[in-house]
């Protein structure tokens, strides 16, 4: 198939791209700014610019390239600063999820592209109530903190056109496996504290199996929903020190929920303490995906590992290098 990537640059698009090309197919890869254009030519991707909030320049250049097959991975998350209100800090990546989502199915529907995946997001989506982990057919959350309500409805939108457009979702876990991921500093910096009991459940999915499970979805007739997690839902008192661990960092702190409120706002507590965590039983049951990292337990330790190495001090370093 000749597949569309739209935000090829970004973090799961430079590892689907390569995934795709393996797998057989033709992809073109969208980017914005000027820089990218290399990466994605090197990637193996035709390259092309589209700024996704002008309609007119997605149609134009959709239908130009009149591909089989599109998935759209485009998001505005690079050195966002992750202020107390979430809304403010996802502002643009809402646009892209109802704009340019909007653009891209109506350009997609009129040049008859016959296969359509999104990116969404797993965590903090479901029902703040019963079991630890939940499964597509679950409740989403009915009462969303209020800072970050324009962000869970643009979430709930893009899924909504997608599907009923015949579209497939992906509800991703927190990406993991790159340098530059953006938990790494405030776990380094002891910036990422154990809130209360540290209850909140979180999904996580090492990018590459991320990029695995895009593929098949892609090869697969849709409308459908599905959470792209790993098979270890966890509570952050138990993956944060192993997340710490691994980068070689100290052992994270303890706030009390009054203090947490402070720094990281109401959402920040929420997702500490109460969010959800998500099943993957549907995405393997019906892609036929299987996990190169099961669990973030090992794929943290080998994805950070040279991180770890950077942040010793020399004795210590020495000492494994030794070993
Ligand atoms: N599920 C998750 O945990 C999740 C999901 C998404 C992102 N993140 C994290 O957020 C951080 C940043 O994500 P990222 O590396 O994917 O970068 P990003 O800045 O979110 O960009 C993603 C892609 O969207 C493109 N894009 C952004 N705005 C656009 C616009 N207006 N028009 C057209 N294309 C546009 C980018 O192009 P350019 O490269 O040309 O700017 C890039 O190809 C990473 O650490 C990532 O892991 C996590």
């Amino acid at each position: 198939m000749k597949v569309l990537v739209i935000g090829a640059s970004g973090a799961i698009g430079t590892r689907l791209v390569p995934q795709l090309i393996e797998a057989g197919h033709d992809v073109v890869g969208s980017y914005r700014s000027r820089a990218s254009a290399e990466l994605v030519r090197a990637l193996g991707a035709e390259p092309i610019e589209v700024d996704l909030l002008d309609g007119r320049a997605v149609h134009e250049a959709v239908a130009g390239i009149e591909p089989d097959a599109m998935v759209n991975q485009a998001t505005a998350l690079t050195d966002v600063n992750f202020s107390r209100n979430l809304d403010r800090s996802f502002n643009e990546t809402n646009q892209l999820r109802t704009e340019a989502t909007d653009a891209l199915l109506a350009v997609a529907r009129e040049i008859g592209v016959r296969r359509f995946v999104a990116q969404s997001y797993a965590n903090f989506r479901y029902e703040r109530e019963g079991g630890p982990v939940k499964t597509e057919d679950d409740p989403l959350d009915p009462r969303p903190v209020e800072t970050m309500g324009e962000t869970v409805a643009a979430l709930r939108y893009l899924e909504q056109a997608v599907t009923k457009a015949g579209g497939i979702v992906l509800r991703y876990g927190n990406f993991y496996g790159a340098a530059n991921d953006g938990l790494i500093e405030p776990v380094r910096k002891r910036q990422f504290p154990i809130v209360g009991d540290g209850d909140g459940v979180s999904s996580f999915i090492h990018l590459a199996d991320a990029a695995a499970a895009t593929v098949l979805a892609l090869e697969h007739d849709g409308p459908a929903i599905y959470n792209i997690v790993d098979d270890d839902p966890a509570p952050v008192r138990e993956w944060l020190p192993v997340l710490a661990d691994a980068l070689g960092a100290e052992p994270p702190r303890h706030f009390p929920r009054w203090l947490a409120r402070l720094f990281a706002g109401e959402a920040g507590v929420m997702l500490a303490t109460e969010a959800r965590g998500a099943s993957n039983a549907k995405a393997k049951r019906e892609l036929g995906w299987r996990l190169r990292y099961p669990s973030w337990r090992r794929g943290f330790a080998e994805a950070y590992a040279t991180e770890a190495a950077r942040n010793e001090p020399v004795s210590r370093s020495t000492h494994r290098s030794a070993a």
